[in-house]
């Protein structure tokens, strides 16, 4: 039960009409809702339909013309456990970022004294735009908490960053941080990427891994409250946030290079980076020329960076390894969990179509070092993040 006041604040974009679900959600767990709506935002949701939904009378003016009585938004503000607004806007972020406030919404955002947590959404070239992350950059460092948007069909038609996540998952966001099951204090360290392995100078020995699901556990750290140092391998991925160290690598070597600087600072590791178990031996200076017959590189073995840190590991640190595999799963998995004497292993088979390097989802097992097996379902690497998030919480 979420016996809370949340105030919502619903603001001038397609997404508003998810918002119906989110009341919803939020009534049947038990909280009390009351909603501001910008005066925009009326044409995508009915005021009606909102103030059916949460029990309450919606607020949109600063006074109600009708009766002339004023909306006063400081004692909104203060009788909010939390404020959380969705959608919000690129047009809202950037007024709340300059503090401005010509409707009640914004007064009441700049009276609050209460988390506020926001959802963007809006088109992807919007969401690209460098006046809109400036602006989202300025909240998050005001202490604001973003919930990021999500990739996928846009009310454009276009398909692509900038879709605010669904009611179910803002619903668990706003729980989250009203059970306060934020960690503020932990530190945690991600490595994340593939790692690129130079031949010459214009190869590499490479691997597919997109970085997505490191990422994604990062955001999801920040979110929870973590402080987080990300090192990386070469990936087209940008993550902001005044408690995100990021560390951008290229080579197992730099990486484990990193790793040993960082590691002693930290609570929890996760290492969810696809390194390259080799190298070449010899890094040609000049670019190599194609010859005739067959062509032989010889690699070298790169150091177990995950091995490394779990060797290297006080009693006060929670270590977590990943295991990519593509037969005989569980055996593989467990005996990697041994070996390199981890506090828990997240297998990801690839027996399970659609749920690795490349893509949006994820399946995944958790083994533990007591013999526990925790199963998910198969769910965007978003959710599967607050999944491996939530099981180290509770583990350590
Ligand atoms: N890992 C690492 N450093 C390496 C290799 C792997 O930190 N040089 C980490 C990965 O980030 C991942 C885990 O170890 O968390 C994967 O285990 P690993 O021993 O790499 O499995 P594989 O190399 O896939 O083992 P094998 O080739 O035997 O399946």
């Amino acid at each position: 039960m979420l016996s809370k006041r949340i105030l919502l604040g619903i603001t001038g974009g397609i997404a508003a009409y998810k918002i119906a679900y989110l009341i919803r959600i939020l009534k049947s767990k038990g909280a009390e809702v009351k909603c501001i709506m910008t005066p925009a935002s009326s044409d995508f949701i009915s005021p009606l339909v909102v103030s059916t939904l949460s029990e309450n009378p919606v607020f949109i003016e600063f006074w109600n013309k009708d009766t002339g009585v004023w909306n006063n938004h400081v004692e909104l503000a203060l009788w909010a456990d939390i404020f959380v607004i969705a959608p919000a806007t690129s047009n809202t972020v950037a007024k709340m970022s300059n503090g401005l406030c010509d409707n009640l919404l914004l007064a009441t955002y700049l009276s609050a004294k209460c988390k506020t947590i926001i959802a963007p959404a809006m088109d992807l070239d919007m969401y690209q735009h460098p006046s809109f992350k400036r602006n989202l950059l300025q909240l998050i460092s005001d202490g604001v908490h973003v919930i990021p948007a999500t990739s996928g069909k846009l009310a454009s038609g276009l398909e692509g960053h900038g879709r605010m996540e669904e009611p179910e998952y803002i619903a668990e966001c706003i729980q989250n941080t009203l059970l306060n099951h934020s960690v503020s204090s932990k530190n945690i360290l991600i490595t994340a990427g593939p790692t690129y392995e130079k031949i010459d100078p214009v190869r590499y020995i490479g691997n597919y891994s997109s970085g997505k699901m490191g990422f994604e556990i990062a955001e999801k750290a920040l979110f929870k409250g973590y402080v987080v140092t990300l090192i990386s391998g070469p990936v087209q991925r940008e993550l902001h946030h005044p408690n995100l160290t990021r560390i951008d690598v290229t080579s197992a070597h730099e990486m484990m290079e990193k790793v040993v600087e960082n590691w002693s600072k930290n609570e929890v590791g996760i290492f969810a980076a696809a390194v390259a178990d080799y190298r070449p031996i010899d890094i040609s200076t000049q670019k190599i020329k194609k010859s005739e017959s067959e062509f032989e590189l010889k690699l070298t073995r790169n150091a177990d960076i995950l091995g490394w840190a779990a060797k290297n590991k006080s009693e006060r640190q929670f270590i977590m390894g990943f295991a990519l595999e593509t037969n005989n799963s569980m055996e593989n998995a467990l005996s990697k969990l041994n070996a390199k004497k981890l506090d828990a292993i997240v297998l990801n088979s690839m027996e399970n179509e659609g749920t690795t390097f490349q893509s949006d989802c994820n399946k995944i097992t958790i083994l533990d070092k007591r013999g526990g097996i925790s199963t998910f379902d198969k769910k965007p690497k978003s959710e599967v993040a607050l999944d491996i998030l939530n099981f180290i919480d509770s583990a350590c």
